[in-house]
């Protein structure tokens, strides 16, 4: 694997690499980025991945500067997956001088669930994504539905702006548990990773319930959170949406996704299953 760091080698190396299918992530690889690594390959003849963390996406308080940077275990398995290149710049790299120019993802996809607790997230997403599918230019670009709302945004801002990328899902990778694989799980102690399956069991509960006919969103939401808040957790939501929009389902709509986000110590954690 060739390890790019400035975007002149990068681009030298894309320029002959035939049909691009291209990962973007933040480091400290899991199962969940390997999997979008296999995937990619079934779509292109040249897999490039990205490791950078970007400070644009992080609000003040949060964890950039404790998030997990392991580079070296990055780059051997990326090797061992078969990627061909890895663009990992550095900050001097991707915002020389303050970013100026942001792509503002609409209100109605940012005001709502992880838009509500975290403001400047997606602007801070959508721009970064802009910016290294310009690098890179691929033909295909993958993201995970672990984080669903980024992936509908993202989806949205390459077809809305006409970008000739292929937005391909991958499905979310658990743990046996049905813990969502996350780089944010290392956080966790070992009392707190044993009782953080909870969220997922939750989930898969309402999604029981919605297949077997339950129509009473508000409901299952508002036990969800009161179970979250009894084992000691701080739910920010549980919320029924429909997968197209993530807005709350009218009653006709039965192509759904449920999606929380709750904070377990001093950890947030988030995760959906579609319906
Ligand atoms: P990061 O959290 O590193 O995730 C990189 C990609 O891996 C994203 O598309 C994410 O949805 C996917 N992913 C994470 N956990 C997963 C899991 N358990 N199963 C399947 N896929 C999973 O998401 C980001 O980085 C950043 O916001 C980024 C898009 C790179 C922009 O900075």
């Amino acid at each position: 694997m060739q390890i790019h760091e400035n975007i002149d080698s990068l681009r030298a190396a894309r320029a002959g690499a035939g049909r691009v299918a291209f990962v973007p992530t933040m480091g400290n690889l899991h199962e969940g980025h390997i999997a979008l690594m296999r995937q990619a390959r079934e779509h292109a003849d040249c897999v490039i991945a990205s490791i950078f963390v970007n400070r644009l996406q992080f609000g003040a308080g949060e964890d950039f500067d404790r998030y997990p940077r392991t580079f070296a275990a990055d780059c051997e398995k990326l090797a061992a997956a078969g990627v061909e290149h890895l663009f990992a710049p550095d900050e001097s790299v991707m915002y020389p001088q303050p970013q100026r120019y942001h792509v503002d993802p609409p209100a109605e996809q940012v005001s709502i669930l992880e838009g509500e607790f975290r403001a400047g997230h997606f602007r801070g997403v959508a721009t970064v994504v802009m910016k290294l599918l310009n690098i890179v230019r691929p033909e295909v670009a993958l993201f995970g539905k672990k984080d669903y709302q980024q992936l509908m945004v993202l989806s949205n801002m390459v077809r809305e702006l006409a970008m000739p990328i292929e937005v391909v899902p991958g499905e979310t990778v658990r743990a046996e548990d049905g813990l969502a694989l996350s780089s944010r799980n290392g956080y966790l102690s070992a009392d707190e990773r044993a009782r953080a399956p909870l969220l997922h069991h939750l989930l898969a509960g309402i999604r029981a319930a919605v297949r077997t006919g339950e129509r009473d969103f508000a409901r299952l939401q508002a036990d969800a959170m009161a179970r979250l808040s009894a084992a000691g957790w701080a739910p920010d939501y549980v919320a029924v949406r429909r997968r197209l929009d993530l807005q709350p389902p009218v009653q006709e709509d039965d192509v759904l996704v449920v999606l929380a986000a709750a904070k377990l110590g001093r950890t947030r954690l988030i995760d959906n299953l579609e319906i």
